[in-house]
């Protein structure tokens, strides 16, 4: 780039030229590849989580108020800044500090479904043996193909034009011998002979954080391989708030986010059929569940709807699209088919955790769960099912928690409170945060310990003192105007930063499980029934998989279900993406569910605010 900037990443002594004028995000965003890593952006660069903060020399633009406010005075001296706001003015020196980095998610892909699936494939292979055409029977290739179809099989079938384009050269290399592979009845692909080793689909899970890829055999139902990947749209938000305001910011944002979530399926496609030494050619069929916004961004459709009242998709139906239309490197003909959304914020992996579950067929009344960054609720059995959504907040997915991250390396997951405090971080690493399931964990055992009473307020060290409880004591500090708990010293934190809880992130917890609960409230009161009338809970999700029921139980996150069976299910969403590409009945079961299911609006409750008031208490 003529007359750039020059950036020189460290620790990497990766340099790259940028232009004057761009921030150090953008610049790490385009350079990642390069140097291997990225920085965190929870916000998408709205300078309000503090995560992608920085260590700079050079020609930087003045701090913002953002970074004045995020930043303590002393981290402004030793020269730490937001990356998503220092604006690149002059050559640059940036050391990207190990917390500052996005590492490998844990991400979940088992997923319980209930009973088996009968396969009942929408892809098919089908042999002809088409007699030739001779000088008294001059019948053309395809009325040919039509009649030896009608001899021996039901049902019509239509023909692609790419299709028609291969008839004549199949028809006569193997003397008449062919294989079609039909997808919805419509013929996409003609090959001489036997036709292709195998037939082949792919089912996506779609999450705000984490993208997951099945590759399945579908006329054995095998799954060959599954691999996974950190949703590339992470770097513009954390959540999908962040990610609607990108996408209409600007002209480009929404190509922007169309177009990295394609690379990421194109990419776990590439590492499917690498792992299952199969070509990608050979996948016919595919679908996909995800949010409604990912839907949206998908799809390419703008979702600036979705972002305020009266919060609406722009569709929400099933759709079906073909490879080559969305730029998904399968055959070009496949079909690809996203599954419906129920609601504005009960999306299509909503949809994929009812199919997983069979709630429509449950005598008992069951209640799903699936908590990310929202919390989708379906409660009812098949009488009658309603569905709601709230937002968790950001507190059970680390964002706008002082040292919140996701669960990943480094990331304290199990905490036990027993005299002192005990902790795990994943992957065995130096601690570098706490993600959800750790969290919910810590307060459950502060609770426990007296640490913070029902109301949620964090007591004095000189109150557990009393109590002779000096070891946790120790841990209290007032930081300011608000106490905080000392989880990890920084003398054992990675790069030597302390983990703590501020007595803000505990009402960030509140504030998350008041609305799952009051949620979960106000559904029982719609169906008319008391927390014993259910008799099944399904946990959906990673933080579902994750979080130890008694901890969610202690903090209050969800009523006591006296006779309720709880059952972890996994990536619940992704297992009913794979039941609707191996059955041609359940995707069309799944295009019914938006209309099987009440969706509740709870924002136009008058009740719900007293009970959101109710449940934010432990
Ligand atoms: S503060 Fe920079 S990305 Fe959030």
């Amino acid at each position: 780039m003529e007359g750039g900037m020059k950036v020189r990443f460290e620790p990497f002594g990766i340099i790259r030229q940028v232009e004057k004028g761009v921030t150090v995000l953008q610049a790490a965003i385009e350079a990642a590849d390069e140097i291997g890593v990225k920085i965190e952006s929870f916000c998408g660069g709205r300078g309000t989580c503090g995560k992608c903060r920085i260590i700079a020399t050079g020609g930087l633009s003045a701090p913002t108020v953002m970074e004045l406010k995020g930043l303590t005075e002393e981290e402004l001296q030793k020269g730490y800044r937001l990356a998503c706001q220092a604006v690149i003015e002059s050559d640059v020196v940036v050391m990207v500090p190990e917390e500052s980095r996005t590492s490998q998610v844990s991400i979940l892909a088992e997923g319980m479904a209930r009973g088996s699936v009968q396969l009942e494939p929408w892809v098919r292979r089908h042999a002809l043996h088409v007699p030739a055409a001779t000088l008294q029977n001059q019948i053309a290739d395809l009325q040919n193909v039509a009649r030896t179809w009608n001899e021996h099989q039901d049902g019509d079938l239509t023909f692609t034009l790419p299709a028609l384009r291969q008839l004549p050269f199949a028809l006569r290399e193997r003397d008449g011998h062919i294989t079609l592979i039909s997808v919805d009845n419509q013929v996409v692909h003609i090959e001489a002979g036997d036709g292709p080793e195998h037939i082949l689909g792919i089912a996506f899970d779609i999450g705000t954080t984490t993208v997951v890829g099945y590759l399945m055999d579908l006329e054995s139902g095998e799954r060959l391989a599954v691999s996974s990947l950190l949703n590339p749209q992470t770097d513009y938000g954390a959540d999908v708030v962040s990610r609607i305001l990108f996408s209409t910011q600007s002209d480009s944002g929404l190509q922007t986010l169309q177009r990295e979530i394609v690379g990421a399926l194109n990419k776990i496609i590439s590492n499917t059929t690498h792992a299952a030494a199969v070509v990608p050619e050979n996948i016919y069929g595919m679908t996909v569940v995800g949010n409604t916004t990912m839907y949206h961004l998908f799809l390419g459709i703008n979702p600036a709807a979705l972002g305020r009242m009266p919060y609406v998709p722009a569709v929400s139906a099933a759709l079906c699209s073909t490879a080559k239309e969305l730029g998904i490197t399968i055959h070009p003909e496949a079909h690809v088919w996203v599954l419906p959304n129920i609601a504005g914020w009960v999306g299509a992996d909503t949809v994929g955790v009812i199919l997983a579950t069979d709630l429509p067929n449950h005598e008992d009344i069951a209640l799903a769960i699936d908590i990310g960054t929202n919390g989708e609720m379906v409660l009812g059995s098949r009488q009658r099912l309603i569905a709601c959504s709230t937002a968790a907040g950001p507190a059970f997915e680390g964002a706008q928690l002082s040292c919140g991250m996701r669960a990943a390396d480094g990331a304290i997951d199990i905490v036990s409170i027993d005299g002192d405090v005990h902790w795990h971080a994943i992957g065995e690493s130096a601690p570098r945060g706490i993600c959800g399931s750790g969290l919910v964990d810590l307060i459950a055992e502060m609770l426990r310990a007296g640490i913070i009473d029902s109301t949620g307020m964090m007591q004095d060290g000189q109150a557990l003192r009393a109590n002779g409880q000096g070891q946790l004591a120790g841990r209290i500090r007032q930081e300011g105007r608000q106490r905080e708990f000392l989880l990890v010293a920084s003398s054992e934190g990675a790069g030597g930063r302390p983990i703590k809880v501020t007595q803000r992130d505990v009402r960030e917890l509140q504030l998350a499980k008041g609305a799952i609960r009051a949620g979960i409230q106000i559904l029982m009161k719609e169906l008319g029934i008391g927390p014993e009338g259910v008799k099944r809970v399904y946990l959906a999700g990673a933080f579902g998989n994750y979080i130890r029921p008694a901890s969610a139980l202690a903090i209050g996150l969800m009523p006591r279900f006296p006779n309720a069976k709880i059952i972890p299910v996994g990536n619940a969403a992704g297992s009913g993406a794979r039941m609707a590409l191996l059955s041609l009945s359940v995707r069309e079961r799944a295009s019914r569910i938006p209309n099987q299911v009440e969706y509740l609006e709870l924002s136009g409750r008058p009740d719900f605010q007293e009970e959101f008031a109710g449940a934010m208490l432990f």
